[in-house]
């Protein structure tokens, strides 16, 4: 850093001799910004997604939960090769299994499961609630939706979905479970989720986006794994 940048965070940090320096790359976009483009390459996305589900596995092996693994928290930086870097960034949420609970923990709740957020907000484009959105025009929680959801005949096959060992254990963060409930609803009937979010235009234009539905259902299936080298290997095979 050059003594005028050295100057500057001297005088934020109100001392001469005492600031802080964060290092981290230079980024050039978040996924967010990007991510219609993304969702549809075939090639770009299953790099993403090998990338960011490498990087979660980490994290995950190291006790780290992110819990806010949204695509504004995803960011890239193209080589020199013009090929796109993912990086994850915003770790203010963070939590690990083996310290005490912190205040923002405990506000919280139980941890979410970064790979379910990340496959919901990141690996698909819900279009029919963007539009609701864009237009202000109200639709159901998320809890009202899983609660219809799991009195309808489609919850008899999303269950599948579901790991054993969330379904009995005392102690499972209920938000995960609604989360892999939508998202595979989400997935196997866009057309009755938009019917219950009380979407009704009949157009083309408001499909789901998704390159590659099954892949994303696997992901789901395997998402309590202890690692996701499954997860990835499957990812390779689909990868040119
Ligand atoms: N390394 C980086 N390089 C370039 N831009 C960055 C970098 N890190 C963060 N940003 C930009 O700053 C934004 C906010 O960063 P971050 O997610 O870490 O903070 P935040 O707590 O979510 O802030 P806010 O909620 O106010 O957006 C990012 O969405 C991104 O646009
Ligand atoms: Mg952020």
């Amino acid at each position: 850093m050059d003594a005028k940048g050295k100057k500057f965070f001297s005088d934020i940090n109100k001392s001469p001799n005492c600031c802080y320096y964060i290092y981290s790359p230079l980024l050039e976009g978040t996924l967010d910004s990007i991510r219609e483009n993304i969702l549809k390459d075939s090639s770009l996305y299953h790099d993403m997604l090998y990338q960011i589900i490498s990087a979660i596995d980490v994290m995950r092996k190291h006790g780290f939960t992110h819990n806010d693994l949204q695509s504004q928290n995803i960011m890239y930086k193209l080589d020199t090769k013009f090929k796109y870097n993912w990086y994850i960034i915003d770790y203010g949420n963070i939590s690990h299994d083996d310290y005490p609970p912190s205040r923002l923990d405990k506000l919280r709740g139980p941890k979410t499961l970064d790979l379910i957020t990340f496959v919901r907000t990141c690996c698909i484009i819900n279009t029919a609630q963007k539009y609701l959105n864009k237009n202000k025009i109200e639709y159901p929680s998320n809890k009202r939706i899983v609660s219809r959801i799991k009195k309808s005949k489609y919850y008899e096959d999303i269950k599948k979905y579901i790991p054993n060992e969330f379904l009995n254990s005392p102690d499972t963060n209920e938000n995960n479970i609604d989360m892999i409930i939508l998202t595979i609803f989400i997935l196997k009937q866009y057309d009755v989720y938009k019917e219950y979010i009380g979407f009704n235009l009949q157009t083309d234009n408001y499909d789901l986006i998704c390159p590659n539905k099954e892949l994303l259902e696997f992901i789901i299936k395997k998402c309590n794994s202890k690692n996701y080298s499954n997860i990835l290997t499957k990812i390779l095979s689909y990868s040119k």
